[in-house]
């Protein structure tokens, strides 16, 4: 049979791609062929007599591309982040290693409103892919922080749409430098791992457009990403992989994206209309879903015209990658240049949150290191965004590096306890894997040792530590919310400490926003680090110590309560996970935020709610300190052909030297649609200032970025009228202002989309 099959095929043209050839080689395709193309799949595999195995193997890749070597068609490398590359770092018989930068995770990264940062990183990274002979890197995750305990907001940027797409833009950007691509994931409305297979998000038209899509319209119009890719979950009814309004109508119709759409990992049963609706490629691929399509187009189901326009894609796709131009990668990235970028941009990105006269520390002093964490410090979380690194520095390491005595006898408390608790978990024959790698427990220090402690040290630092990953949420108590270990080791080292007349900081080392409410005034400084990469502790050093001012700013809200926002209402903050939650549940009833979701709180998602009802947080959006001050003076806001162009001063009117992160706000008029009290529509930040040295920033916003989308009209809408412009340091921190007048109301029309098959109550929020 196969060798029939051969013989057949070997009777057909046989142009050999190149980019020039698409169309000739498009037409040469068998229909088995063009499935083929379509479907990922085992590389050297043979796929119904079609012989493949042009394609090199990456151990520890996530996916591949299938080779039709008859006609120089190469397989492709698709590989993980966002947070570095994510491939084994060993391989039988090979005496060298394969080890990848951990870098700062995606929260950490906007945290640093620094696009050109952002890109510098990822130019490092993608090296790395290029250099180990990857073709696409598995990044950005760019979803939204709809609630605090999505269990990968690590890997996303912000709860901030413009935030969110500005930085994906700039990661695409400083990836695809180096002739690799990047997949911009997961489009869209996958918000929550709970049920992420299944999960149908129910969210109004409105939300969709101005929230949960705006962020990956910016990135798609100022870097076009190679790739997107399609989510598991559900929107409104469909699986978002399968939903042509989402993958044509909206991507490539309306905002011009001309790359392939991959599906996220799985294989779900909908492969016609997935390539109907615009999804090229099936990962990771599987034989049925081939024949699905091959199947589809004979009984009718599928028209070949949308198979070949798929296959094109796939070409052009292809004539881009290294694996088809034959480049001949060195496995040897620089990992030695790319560990200091990876400090730089950590040091750069991280934000102050509370500094009562206590940093930067002076040097030499002795520091007792309080919390698990501070030795099994966290890099980065679990998952796909995992990264096989060859290290962590941890902070016992970096401070002692930074020329800090540490209580020995603290730290063989603690070390002697990880050691135990690690040879418990083997004996219990724990599994340890990518979705279940568990944090290690933190354990109590007796007070009487506290004390003995403050009376030792000049100063304490307390680690709070917290993993998330892939496949499951966090929950609101034990993860939100301190737990009592940590709530009694922050009270009472902050009691002994300070009867002693010593300083208490704590070093946030969480994937995810956690409750400071509660405790934060009962210590001197409050450092929040995310996870920040594999040299992250040094990075954590820098700044303590002042060798870097902080310049980060906080991408979310930090709320008082888990149950502030009002997306908690919708979310499954308590759902015990069962086996295999991550991957789709049974065909019981469907059950609330577990099997749909309802966005009721529409646009009203992070400080769009808390600014706008006059709800109190803890810290608010855009929040953090610097080791200097600044003024801001001159706004001004000039027109512009479609729109403004908006400028500061911006002075360090402090003793030392460092950077601003510039929030430009508008609050629109009390026209038409309902608003939030304010939104963000532009940031800068300034190059290091010197002491008294000023720096005028400019702005551009167009009058399409304040629009609000109108469901009646299918339309994107900016009434006529003032428009305040802020220049803030946070959201609640106005420092300037000045005014914009729209003469003219304009629109944009857009398609009418995303019909509710269940009708959604929306929560009306009106402007404090
Ligand atoms: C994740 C993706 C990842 C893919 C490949 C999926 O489970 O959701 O983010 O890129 O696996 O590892």
């Amino acid at each position: 049979m196969a060798a029939a099959g051969l013989m057949t095929l070997s009777a057909l043209a046989q142009p050999q791609l190149s980019k020039d050839n698409i169309d000739e080689v498009l037409a040469a395709m068998t229909l088995q062929e063009k499935a083929t193309l379509l479907v990922g799949g085992a590389r050297a595999a043979i796929v119904n007599g079609v012989t493949s195995g042009t394609a090199h193997q990456v151990p520890g890749a996530a996916g591949n591309t299938r080779p039709i070597e008859r006609l120089g068609i190469p397989g492709t490398v698709l590989a993980d982040g966002p947070a570095g590359l994510r491939i084994s770092p060993t391989r039988e018989g090979a005496n060298q290693t394969f080890y990848c930068t951990g870098f700062p995770v995606g929260t950490l990264l906007a945290s640093s409103w620094d696009t050109a940062l952002v890109e510098e990183v990822t130019n490092a990274m993608g090296e790395e892919v290029h250099e180990y002979g990857v073709d696409v890197l598995l990044a950005p995750g760019m979803n939204i922080h709809r609630n605090p305990l999505c269990g990968r907001n690590f890997e996303y940027f912000s709860e901030d749409p413009l935030l969110s797409g500005k930085m994906a833009a700039a990661y695409v950007r400083g990836i695809q430098k180096n002739d690799v691509g990047t997949s911009i994931k997961h489009y869209a409305v996958n918000n929550q791992e709970t049920n992420r297979n299944e999960n149908d998000a129910r969210v109004s038209e409105r939300a969709l457009r101005e929230i949960y899509l705006k962020n990956f319209e910016i990135a798609v119009k100022e870097s076009a990403p190679w790739t997107v890719m399609s989510s598991y979950n559900q929107l409104n009814g469909e699986y978002t992989q399968q939903k042509k309004d989402l993958l044509t109508t909206i991507l490539r119709d309306e905002w011009g994206y001309k790359g392939i759409v991959m599906t996220d990992w799985g294989n779900k049963a909908g492969t016609v209309k997935s390539a109907w609706s615009g999804n090229d490629l099936m990962e990771p691929g599987n034989q049925n879903e081939i024949d699905r399509i091959v199947a589809g187009v004979q009984d009718g189901s599928l028209d070949i015209k949308d198979v070949d326009r798929n296959v094109r894609r796939m070409l052009e796709y292809i004539v881009k990658t290294p694996s088809f131009k034959n480049y001949k990668f060195s496995n040897k990235p620089d990992l030695k240049a790319h560990a200091a970028v990876a400090r730089r941009a950590a040091g750069e990105a991280m934000v102050l949150l509370r500094n009562e006269g206590v940093l930067p520390l002076k040097g030499g002093q002795k520091m007792a290191l309080y919390g698990v964490s501070a030795l099994d410090f966290v890099a980065g979380g679990t998952g796909s965004g995992d990264v096989n690194k060859a290290y962590v520095v941890n902070m016992e390491e970096a401070m002692t590096g930074a020329g800090f005595t540490l209580d020995k006898t603290l730290s063989d408390y603690y070390k002697s306890f990880i050691a135990y608790d690690k040879a418990q978990q083997a004996l219990s024959g724990a599994v340890s894997n990518w979705f279940s790698r568990r944090k290690l427990a933190e354990i109590a220090i007796p007070e009487n040792a506290i004390q003995t402690g403050a009376r030792n040290n000049d100063v304490a630092v307390i680690v709070i530590g917290r993993n998330a990953g892939e496949g499951a949420d966090r929950r609101m108590v034990d993860d939100f919310e301190l737990t009592n270990i940590e709530r009694d080791l922050v009270r009472n080292v902050s009691t002994a400490y300070h009867a002693a007349g010593k300083k208490v900081i704590v070093v946030l080392n969480v994937g995810g926003v956690i409750e400071t409410n509660s405790w934060k005034n009962l210590v001197d400084a409050i450092l929040l680090p995310w996870s920040p990469g594999q040299e992250g502790a040094n990075a954590v050093a820098d700044v303590l110590t002042g060798k870097v001012n902080p310049s980060g700013k906080l991408p979310m809200t930090f709320p008082v309560n888990f149950m502030d926002h009002p997306s908690s209402a919708n979310f499954p903050f308590n759902y015990v996970r069962q086996q295999n939650q991550g991957f789709g549940r049974g065909p019981q009833q469907p059950v609330k935020d577990v099997d749909y979701t309802e966005y009721e709180e529409g646009i009203y998602v992070g400080y769009r709610y808390f600014s706008t009802a006059g709800v109190q947080v803890s810290y608010p959006f855009g929040y953090g300190l610097s080791y200097t001050s600044f003024s801001y003076t001159k706004p001004s806001v000039k027109a512009t052909a479609d729109g403004f162009t908006a400028t500061v001063t911006v002075t360090n009117t402090g003793s030392v030297a460092g950077k601003e992160v510039v929030e430009l706000y508008v609050t629109a008029p009390e026209a038409g649609l309902a608003k939030p009290a304010c939104e963000l529509k532009a940031f800068a930040k300034t190059r290091e200032l010197k002491p008294g040295e000023s720096q005028t920033l400019t702005m551009t916003v167009r009058n399409y970025d304040i629009a609000s989308f109108n469901e009646a009209n299918s339309a994107w809408e900016a009434p006529a009228g003032v428009y305040a412009v802020h220049f803030a340091s946070n959201v609640e921190d106005v420092r300037a202002s000045a005014v914009y007048t729209l003469r003219k109301a304009q629109s944009w029309k857009t398609n009418n989309l995303f019909e509710l098959n269940v009708p959604l109550e929306e929560i009306t929020v009106t402007r404090k």
